[in-house]
């Protein structure tokens, strides 16, 4: 797979892109991650990538010249599956539309700054709009850092079968088992007896006890959205 995000602070991406698993995704070949600066498809004295909105207004709006030179020239090259623009506008983040990237070959993510982003750049590139929740960042790409995280994971051979993303909470709707490592007691706290139990009927029937009363306790929307 490969990812090519746009945005016009490339130093906010380094370290999320540059540890843990995305760098090993990455060291493995499995995932090549680009990071292109708007900046560098601006022409004018100032490099400016942004201007004052029409009709008046605070805050600037991005240009679209950068913007359309940069995407043009990466589909000149490669087919791209989807250009997703990050932004509070678009349809939430879950683990669904994750898996559903992850399963794409080539993805463009552009990260909007400042005010806003010129809507001709909406309607002539992007074909998907993501927001990772209901609240308002600076800019996309803390946003595109969790996208990009959440996705590469899910590519086939990114975790080990001890990291398997099989039993990650989300994955079949459910929230995850309580976990437990040694000491079987600390501080008068002991680990549940099914699980020092050796039996593999007993754990598994317990963690599902588990998941579904964690489920139940937290995040009742789940439960009712699972049986639509
Ligand atoms: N840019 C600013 N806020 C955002 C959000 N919540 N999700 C995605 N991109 C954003």
């Amino acid at each position: 797979m490969r990812i090519d995000i746009v945005t016009g602070l490339p130093g906010l991406l380094v370290s999320p892109l540059e540890e843990s698993i995305v760098r090993r995704a990455q060291e493995k070949g499995l995932v090549e991650i680009h990071v292109h600066n708007l900046r560098d498809y601006a022409h004018d004295k100032h490099r400016s990538i942004d201007d004052t909105p029409y009709g008046g207004g605070s805050g600037m709006i991005l240009k679209p010249e950068p913007i359309f030179e940069c995407l043009e020239g990466l589909k000149e090259e490669r087919n791209y599956d989807d250009i997703v623009f990050m932004s509070p506008e678009g349809g939430r983040l879950t683990q669904n539309v994750a898996n559903e990237l992850s399963l794409r070959s080539n993805l463009i993510v552009l990260c909007g700054h400042y005010k806003g982003i010129d809507d001709r750049v909406r309607q002539s590139l992007i074909t998907r709009e993501i927001s990772i929740g209901d609240y308002v960042l600076t800019g996309g790409e803390l946003a595109a850092a969790v996208l990009v995280d959440a996705v590469v994971r899910l590519i086939p051979g990114v975790l080990n079968a001890s990291e398997s993303a099989l039993t990650d909470s989300f994955q079949d709707g459910l929230l995850g088992y309580p976990e437990y490592t040694r000491p079987a007691e600390f501080r008068g706290m002991k680990v549940p007896e099914e699980l020092l139990s050796g039996d593999h009927n007993r754990i598994e029937l317990w963690r599902e006890e588990q998941r579904q009363k964690r489920t139940r306790e937290r995040r009742k929307d789940l439960l009712e959205s699972r049986h639509e």
